[in-house]
């Protein structure tokens, strides 16, 4: 992928666009999504602990925060969980009595998420699931669990046209569905990429497109995390 980075415009050297958007998404993280001692506390304790550092950045887990408000989300369900960073989110915008299932493979970051989760105070709110979702999301449906009013989907990108399925069948008619990483710096429309990633989420996009059930759309992103994107949408039901 190329961007001419020579296009200034207003004269300005902005630098590279990495760099560019880097700062833009501090810009804009200081004004509207301030970090606290528990955000910090919990990418700390993450990086200390090893975990890799593809949590979503400050602004993106405010925006998680602002779909949960937004949609009056009581009952969320969060696939794919590392440190917990972007559950904290989702959690810290339900109403009382809101519950987050979060669902993780790897002990390990299980562990380092329920310790981000305690400290966040928000143990008794969120239930970590352990195990391979897909699993975790078989024993969802065969427990007959009330339907969510919100999945966030952000485990591996392997899976996500499974993770759509399975997010359709456990979500209330008006839920919303958001999907991290759908983009991948441009792979999704580049037709030389064909890693296992870039061709589910393909499979991914071109399922949203087709279901009937789904009004979806996908927007692209650049900042801390490069160039990439969230999918967003809402099971209608219609046929
Ligand atoms: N939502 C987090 C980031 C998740 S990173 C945040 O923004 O803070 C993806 C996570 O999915 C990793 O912790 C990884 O261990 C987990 N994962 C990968 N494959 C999985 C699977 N098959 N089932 C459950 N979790 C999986
Ligand atoms: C990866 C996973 C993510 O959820 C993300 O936001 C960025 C990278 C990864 O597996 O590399
Ligand atoms: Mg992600």
């Amino acid at each position: 992928m190329t961007v001419d980075s020579t296009r200034q415009g207003d004269g300005e050297a902005r630098g590279a666009p990495q760099e560019l958007w880097s700062r833009v998404d501090d810009y804009l993280s200081d004004l509207l999504a301030p970090s606290d001692e528990v955000l910090d506390a919990a990418l700390g304790a993450s990086e200390t602990a090893g975990l890799p550092a593809i949590n979503v950045a400050r602004n993106q887990g405010r925006m998680l925060q602002v779909l949960v408000a937004a949609t009056g989300a009581r009952r969320i369900l969060e696939i794919g969980t590392l440190g917990g960073y972007s559950t904290i989110h989702l959690a810290r915008a339900l109403p009382p009595g809101g519950r987050v299932v979060t669902l993780e493979r790897s002990p390990r970051h299980a562990e380092v998420a329920r310790e981000n989760l305690a400290r966040a105070g928000l143990a008794e709110v969120v239930e970590v699931r352990v195990g391979a979702a897909v699993d975790s999301l078989a024993a969802l449906a065969s427990e007959g669990a009330e339907p969510f009013d919100l999945v966030f989907i952000d485990a591996d990108k392997e899976s996500y046209p499974e993770y759509l399925e399975w997010a359709v069948r456990l979500a209330r008619l008006g839920a919303l569905l958001v999907a991290d990483n759908v983009v991948r710096s441009g792979s999704v429309a580049d037709p030389a990429a064909d890693d296992a990633g870039t061709v589910a989420i393909r499979r991914f996009h071109e399922v949203l497109g087709a279901d009937p059930r789904l009004l979806a759309t996908a927007v692209q992103t650049v900042g801390h995390k490069g160039h990439d994107g969230f999918a967003l949408a809402v099971v209608t039901g219609a046929r």
